[in-house]
């Protein structure tokens, strides 16, 4: 493998925020759908989508240059297996959105010694608040959470299941988990938990899944198994734990704690997690744990683990 020089590695970081906005820019526009029957002129191509030519080539160019689009000859650009991603329907483009738009202006305002999130700092209000305020950015994040469930399906249907559970997704935002996992699993019913401006596809939902309004921080249903997916590390570890202590309250003592999050693992290699980590930082004080930390937020939260892999922490009431 070829060794970068230390000032590209440096370059490269320095140039990130732009690849952020410039990618949220033309996801925005929808260039990628303008694309989608074939190369086309970048002068044509901004009269469709409404941006300056100039300004679009040069962002086209240098997606290109990273990957993203490719120019056929000068002037002249096509998708390419990447940019393709961003017109598949499955939240890749408004991630781009997000990414680039409110949570790159609270990245601007990420510092080391701050009480209140960046987020709240720049927006005004909390994540969750302001997401509630905001209608479509609340549509956009949960299209957006559509993005990566199958491998998450996988890793729980894998599991020894009973097979008549009541399985209640606490903070199921759209519902895809668990309409997939009961399709797995005909003898199970579900209970997608969430705050009530969470967007979902009810047509999806069949007679054995229901949606539940509420706040995990004052009561969640009663059920045999609760799934916590990409849930506890938007919280501290107060907060975080608050939450394991709601479902603690009303599980029954047999119950099973199936936690979908990443364990961060020591060292230098390269590790998604450890950059998700800032932004959960930025949005919400929350964080990616590594083992040493799931198991103190289990024990503060009245559970114990039963096994902690990446991805899947899986634990039962002590
Ligand atoms: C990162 S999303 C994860 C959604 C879903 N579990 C998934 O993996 O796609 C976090 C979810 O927690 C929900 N949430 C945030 N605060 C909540 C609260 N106080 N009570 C219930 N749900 C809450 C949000 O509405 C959002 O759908």
């Amino acid at each position: 493998m070829s060794r970068l020089e230390p000032e590209s590695v440096l370059w490269n970081m320095l140039r990130g925020g732009l690849a952020t906005r410039a990618l949220a820019l033309v996801a925005d526009l929808r260039v990628a759908e303008a694309l989608a029957g074939g190369p086309r002129d970048v002068v044509d191509l901004a009269s469709e989508v409404g941006a300056n030519p100039d300004t679009l080539r040069r962002l086209l160019r240098a997606l290109a240059s990273d990957g993203v689009f490719a120019e056929e000859e000068p002037g002249v650009f096509r998708n390419n297996e990447a940019s393709d991603v961003l017109h598949r329907g499955d939240g890749w483009d408004d991630f781009a959105h997000l990414f680039g738009g409110s949570w790159l202006r609270a990245v601007g305002e990420l510092d080391v010694c701050s009480d209140a999130p960046a987020f709240q700092r720049t927006h005004g209000a909390e994540f969750w608040s302001w997401l509630a305020e905001h209608a479509d950015e609340r549509a956009a994040f949960d299209r957006a959470m559509l993005q990566g469930w199958e491998p998450r399906v996988e890793r729980l249907a894998q599991l020894e299941w009973r097979g008549d559970e009541v399985v209640v997704d606490v903070g199921g935002g759209n519902g895809s988990l668990l309409v997939e996992l009961l399709r797995r699993q005909p003898g199970q019913r579900g209970i997608v938990f969430d705050l009530p401006e969470a967007n979902r596809d009810e047509a999806s939902f069949d007679d054995r899944i229901e949606f539940v309004a509420g706040d995990f921080f004052q009561r969640v249903p009663v059920g045999d198994v609760y799934v916590l997916a990409t849930i506890l590390h938007d919280w501290d570890d107060a907060r975080a734990a608050a939450i394991l202590r709601t479902i603690r309250s009303v599980a029954p003592p047999g119950a099973r704690l199936l936690i979908l999050d990443s364990v961060v693992p020591p060292g230098n290699e390269p590790n998604g997690a450890k950059w998700l980590d800032l932004l959960m930082l930025t949005l919400f004080d929350g964080r990616e744990r590594d083992e040493a930390q799931w198991r103190a937020l289990l024990g503060a939260g009245g559970f114990e683990p039963v096994s902690i892999r990446d991805g899947l922490i899986e634990a039962r009431c002590r």
